[in-house]
């Protein structure tokens, strides 16, 4: 259990657009120990919380929060972007570091029974992160815990998630 997860985090310039450092996790989950490693470490640093529940955000959040799901014996709830959930959903719009966007859950996927994990690959300016945690509360579950895989400080989301109550732990800045 010491694989150098930076290490296996690929930066590409100017994608999606100029002056943006794409940090690509592809890289990342194409090696074994390392996709294992990001789900585990994250898996553990929130056992013995009573975690009912890990949702993560489409699409990148999906690939750790299943993994991070299955570690911690709990099931996973997809925080899609809007249109594409069958049932009765409930929505939330954020801006993106490049961008504008809605994610959406289904209204009954959590309730006030649920203490929910938010799991993401990164953080940038939070703004979806913070979008997921409301639009989670709005069920009346509890969201006090979230993680990802990168946090980028330079930009502060994590320090705005935090003053919206919720513990942020990162695997590499
Ligand atoms: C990326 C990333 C996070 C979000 C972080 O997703 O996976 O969800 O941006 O940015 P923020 O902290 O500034 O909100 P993106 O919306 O690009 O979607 P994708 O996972 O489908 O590529
Ligand atoms: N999402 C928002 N900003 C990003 C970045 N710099 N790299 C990868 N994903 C991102």
């Amino acid at each position: 259990m010491a694989t150098d997860l930076k290490a296996l985090v690929r930066s590409i310039p100017d994608y999606p657009k100029p002056g943006i450092i794409f940090r690509d996790i592809t890289s990342l989950i194409e090696d074994s120990a390392g996709f294992s490693e990001s789900c585990e470490r994250l898996a553990a640093a929130h056992r013995g919380l009573g975690i009912t529940k890990v949702a993560g955000i489409e699409a990148r959040g999906f690939i750790f929060g299943a993994g991070v799901a299955i570690a911690l014996g709990v099931g996973f709830v997809p925080v899609r972007k809007a249109g594409k959930l069958p049932g009765e959903t409930i929505g939330q719009n954020y801006a993106l570091e490049y961008g504008v966007d809605t994610i959406e859950i289904h209204a009954d996927a959590v309730d006030e029974n649920d203490n929910v994990l938010l799991i993401d690959d990164l953080i940038a300016t939070g703004g979806t992160a913070i979008a997921a945690v409301s639009l989670l509360r709005r069920t009346r579950a509890r969201v006090e815990h979230t993680g990802f895989v990168i946090d980028l400080p330079d930009i502060g989301g994590a320090e705005k998630l935090r003053a919206h109550g919720v513990r942020v732990e990162a695997l590499m800045t």
